[in-house]
């Protein structure tokens, strides 16, 4: 009995569905007549037409205020920090000079410096004699840039001696100021009429010893030219190689922890922030155990 209705049931709504798919008496598919689904399909090809219309002429609005050369939004810092190489999450420095302890760093010096043989440089960049900054505001993109060559390194350039100075307990560290697109650092004119200066103090002086910069100025402080700004930015200057500057350590305390403060030195940058410790200046820890 119970299955009878069921089955009566079914077939009725089995009917009616049917009679919605398609109604023969008032020739309406899915409730609706053909010219009615007709007037409906062009109802919603407009209306899509007319949104992704609008849709494109927002983006092309938008697209028009973005230059190429400069991001539109920049939460980038507007100081530029600086950094070490070997880039050491830690920002300690240890090892020991008769073992390869040191070889890490040497690894992390290569790596850093990969793009500075001087074929290399020749390829990317011109030689820069000029001084001041390299403006190229009004020349079209790709911009170009100045060579920045390892042998400007001296002494910790690789060439001579391929440890860096670790294997005779003379580290070589390299420095290098973030980039930051646009930016002119300012000359501070006691230090270099032509260049930015990098210095490094240790908060033991004496026991961190006499040290030397490449390159450097004639006052023994570490010169980063004026012609490496401003930086245009990776679409725009595809080429630009970063100036480093290297110190070495050539009479390091042994078996003690140096604490070390390297800053930049440039009328434009502040360097003594006590709530960003890395702006303008890096910090790191070296140490050569015997
Ligand atoms: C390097 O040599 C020192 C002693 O000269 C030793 O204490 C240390 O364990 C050695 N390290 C390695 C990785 O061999
Ligand atoms: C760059 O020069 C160094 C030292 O002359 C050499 O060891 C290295 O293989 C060169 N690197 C490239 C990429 O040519
Ligand atoms: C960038 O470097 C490549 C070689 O690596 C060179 O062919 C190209 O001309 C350089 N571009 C500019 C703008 O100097
Ligand atoms: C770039 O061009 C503008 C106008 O054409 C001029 O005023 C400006 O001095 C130029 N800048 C440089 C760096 O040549
Ligand atoms: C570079 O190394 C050579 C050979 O060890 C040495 O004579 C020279 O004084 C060093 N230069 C500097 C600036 O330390
Ligand atoms: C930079 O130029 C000024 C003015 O010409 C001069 O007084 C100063 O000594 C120069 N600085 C250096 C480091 O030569
Ligand atoms: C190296 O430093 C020691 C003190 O730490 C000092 O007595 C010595 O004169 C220094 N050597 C050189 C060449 O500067």
């Amino acid at each position: 009995m119970a299955a009878l209705t069921m089955n009566r049931s079914w077939k009725k709504v089995f009917d009616e569905f049917k009679e919605f798919m398609w109604n023969p008496k008032t020739r309406e598919f899915m409730g609706r007549t053909g010219s009615s689904w007709a007037l409906i399909i062009i109802f919603y090809l407009v209306f899509y037409a007319v949104l992704s219309g609008i849709f494109a002429l927002c983006l092309y609005v938008m697209l028009q205020t973005i230059d190429h050369n400069y991001p539109k939004y920049e939460d980038r810092l507007s100081y530029p920090g600086l950094m070490i190489r070997p880039n050491i999450p830690s920002l300690q420095i240890t090892f020991n000079r008769q073992n390869t302890t040191w070889q890490p760093y040497v690894d992390g010096i290569n790596t850093a410096l990969q793009d500075y043989n001087q074929s290399t440089q020749q390829q990317r960049g011109i030689d820069c004699t000029f001084q001041g900054y390299f403006r190229q505001d009004n020349i079209t993109t790709p911009k170009q840039a100045c060579q920045f060559t390892r042998d400007l390194l001296g002494n910790c350039s690789g060439l001579d001696d391929t440890t860096y100075g670790y294997a005779n307990g003379t580290p070589c560290v390299l420095i290098k100021m973030n980039r930051v697109i646009h930016f002119l650092p300012e000359l501070i004119p006691k230090f270099s009429n032509s260049s930015i200066t990098i210095s490094c103090t240790g908060k033991n002086d004496n026991l961190l010893g006499s040290r030397v910069y490449f390159p450097s100025t004639n006052q023994n402080m570490g010169s980063i030219d004026l012609k490496y700004y401003p930086y245009y930015g990776q679409w725009a200057q595809p080429n630009y190689t970063q100036p480093f500057v290297a110190v070495q350590f050539l009479n390091l305390t042994q078996n003690m922890d140096h604490n070390v403060e390297c800053l930049v030195n440039a009328g434009n940058i502040v360097n003594d922030n006590d709530r960003d410790k890395f702006q303008g200046r890096v910090y790191f820890t070296l140490r050569s155990n015997s």
